[in-house]
């Protein structure tokens, strides 16, 4: 009867592929490895995403996430307006694009690039730059900045780049910081830019 049964196709068809103590051991281990790898793999994955970055938490960038949404800044009318440098414009506005070349502006200290825009000497230089050109923006994209700025600017940045222009005075009185600077009350004090007119007194 056994010799029957062992040789009885349908019967090896039932039987199972774990044929030794060994392979019974591994597919036990399978069994248990497979799936909680796949559990840690999901523990992983859910606390992995609410990781929280540790400067998220310091108390100034908590506040500052959670201030209300307006807040009012006082401005006293009455302050006297400091007139910025020309080297603090550029700072903060004009070297965005003219220390980079940006937007193909003319590089402060390309000498090539400044000679043809030098000629219209630093009033026609101060126009186009309140007015704007090309890719340069009105008053460099700032209308805060005052002419007297935008003069200074001009001038640090043109005199790096080939002129020799004069840093225009304030309107009330010359800068202290600049004792060569034309006094303002001289309305015949021959403007910087214009060599020719100073030049003749020079000649016998
Ligand atoms: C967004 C970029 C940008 C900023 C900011 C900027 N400029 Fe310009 N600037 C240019 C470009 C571009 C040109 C060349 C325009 C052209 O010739 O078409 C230029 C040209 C000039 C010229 C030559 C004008 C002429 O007539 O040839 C002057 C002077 C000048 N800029 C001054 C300034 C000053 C001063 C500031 C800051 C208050 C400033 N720029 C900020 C892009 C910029």
């Amino acid at each position: 009867m056994s010799q029957s049964a062992a040789a009885d196709p349908a019967h090896d068809e039932h039987s199972s592929f774990i044929k030794t103590p060994q392979q019974l051991l591994v597919v036990l281990f399978l069994s248990f490895a497979v799936p909680i790898s796949g559990i840690l793999l999901l523990v992983h994955l859910v606390l992995g995403s609410h990781a929280v970055d540790p400067a998220a938490l310091e108390p100034n960038v908590v506040a500052a996430r959670i201030q209300p949404v307006g807040s009012v800044e006082v401005i006293d009318a009455n302050a006297p307006k400091v007139v910025k440098s020309g080297d603090e414009v550029i700072k903060a506005v004009c070297g965005a694009c003219h220390t980079t070349g940006a937007a193909n502006a003319p590089k402060i200290g390309d000498k090539a690039g400044w000679a043809p825009r030098l000629k219209l000497g630093l009033d026609g230089l101060l126009k186009t730059s309140i007015a704007g050109k090309g890719a340069m923006p009105a008053r460099g994209g700032v209308p805060d900045l005052s002419d007297l700025e935008i003069a200074r600017a001009i001038v640090v940045m043109a005199n790096q780049s080939g002129a020799s222009f004069k840093e225009p005075a304030e309107p009330k009185a010359a800068p202290a910081n600049d004792p060569k600077a034309a006094p303002a009350n001289d309305p015949k004090a021959a403007p910087a830019n214009d060599a020719k007119k100073a030049a003749p007194a020079a000649k016998k």
